[in-house]
């Protein structure tokens, strides 16, 4: 037997109705913040996110599903939203509307990683991104977006981590500062973080090693090094966050692992998921819109790991309601029966009544059993009597309460 490849999941009808829930209430509480949604290609040009992303990050340099297609192009399977939404932004001219640009996805993404709980090689991103405003209540705005998405989904036990990085001017001076700091332990540190140390030292606090981490433990943090205009601007967030009550903790150790933010990151992050519990990261990238080939323009935004939030969701133990997925099951008995219970289901459908009827041919009480199964809140016999008397008895399968009718009236004796 052929089985899914390592890392991917089904979300099967068992499930899904979990999903279609979330995905709902992101879209409507996403439109009411004035996002439109963006649909962009699974697949891009390497090169869009070696230059996007950054070569020096791990989800670049180890994780990117990379292949050559039949023209020998080098292309790569998505292993983020934000790189091909600004390429689609500056392609599509959206620079000349109205700003800021506010656009949403929720989209399928990439990573060549080593699976456990709460990390896939296929996973979900619900994100947004917010184009053309330098301002701190643009920060504070997308915020509020996750916070209320967390409040309207019930979730609580989730931790608001937020970081100042500054901007190049500021991360230069800093990188000097870090490299002279590590620089005496430089053979101690793995070879990917040793290349690092001259190309993106900051880089190193993303390090997966446990030695790499304990050497930079005390190392000059971004965040004490800042230039006044990034201080002002990170000050101004915060008071953003302070008027609209949003909690948060001041988390110097974050750098986020793509390399394009620039003065506000953060991180939502969750204790019930266990190692993985990062459920949602974004910052600003004031210059990401100008390194793929724009004119300036500011830019902010997060994405939320779909899957993780429903694992938060199930392990605090938010239970998402099953969609009811059958009004009436029109039973027939004999063959002449079930020809009138086709047509009667598909007047029903017709008339916006989920109905369902028999397709194995089973026996009547058969039927009704599946009827239980299947949870629906009416059934209907139908027999040649019942067809040739125009009469038939609606039962409400919860109160077990009958009631008798002709077929045409059959919609109009339910309570759904
Ligand atoms: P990211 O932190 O790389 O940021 O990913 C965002 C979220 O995606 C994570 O917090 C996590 O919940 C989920 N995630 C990441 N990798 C995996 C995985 N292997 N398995 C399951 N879930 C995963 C970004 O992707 C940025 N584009 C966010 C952003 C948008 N920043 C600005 N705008």
């Amino acid at each position: 037997m052929i089985t899914a490849p390592k890392g991917t999941i089904d979300i099967t009808p068992k499930d899904v109705y979990k999903w279609q829930y979330v995905e709902n209430l992101l879209r409507k509480i996403t439109a009411g913040f004035n996002f439109k949604e963006i649909r962009t290609p699974v697949f891009e040009h390497t090169e869009l996110f070696q230059r996007g992303v950054g070569d020096t990050t791990d989800v670049v340099s180890k994780e990117m599903y990379t292949f050559i297609d039949k023209a020998d192009r080098s292309i790569t399977l998505r292993p983020e939203g934000t790189a091909g939404v600004v390429r689609s932004f500056l392609q599509n001219g959206m620079f000349a509307d109205a700003q800021p640009t506010k656009l949403y996805y929720i989209i399928p993404c990439y990573r060549y990683e080593k699976p456990q709980a709460g990390r896939l090689r296929e996973f979900r991103q619900f994100g947004v991104e917010m184009f053309g405003s330098y301002e701190p209540s643009a920060d504070a705005d997308v915020i509020s977006l996750v916070k209320l998405i967390l409040n309207k989904l019930g979730v609580k036990d989730i931790t608001l981590n937020i970081n100042n990085i500054g901007c190049p001017k500021c991360r230069s001076e800093y990188n000097k500062k870090l490299i002279e700091c590590l620089e005496a332990k430089k053979d101690k540190l793995c070879p990917t973080c040793q290349e690092r140390l001259y190309k993106n030292p900051m880089r190193i606090f993303d390090c997966k090693s446990e030695i790499c981490q304990e050497l930079i433990k005390d190392a000059p943090k971004m965040f004490d090094s800042v230039c006044d205009d990034c201080k002002d601007h990170f000050d101004k967030v915060l008071k953003y966050l302070d008027a609209m009550e949003i909690a948060y903790n001041i988390d110097k150790g974050i750098v986020r692992g793509l390399d394009y933010y620039t003065k506000t990151v953060f991180e939502f992050v969750s204790n019930s998921i266990g190692a993985q519990g990062t459920v949602c990261g974004g910052g600003r990238y004031d210059n990401l819109v100008e390194e793929l080939g724009g004119k300036p323009c500011a830019g902010i935004g997060f994405a939320m790991g779909i899957e993780r939030l429903l694992l938060v969701m199930e392990n605090t133990g938010i239970e998402i309601p099953e969609e009811e997925t059958c009004d009436i099951f029109v039973a027939a008995l004999g063959e002449n029966a079930d020809f009138k219970a086709a047509k009667i289901v598909a007047d029903l459908r017709t008339a916006g009544i989920k109905a369902e009827k028999d397709h194995l041919a089973r026996s009547l009480k058969a039927q009704m059993k599946f009827a239980d199964k299947i949870k629906a809140k009416y059934t209907v016999v139908l027999g040649d009597n019942e067809i040739e008397n125009n009469k038939v008895t609606v039962k409400n399968m919860k109160t077990g309460e009958q009631q008798e009718t002709s077929i045409e009236n059959i919609a109009n004796m339910l309570e759904i």
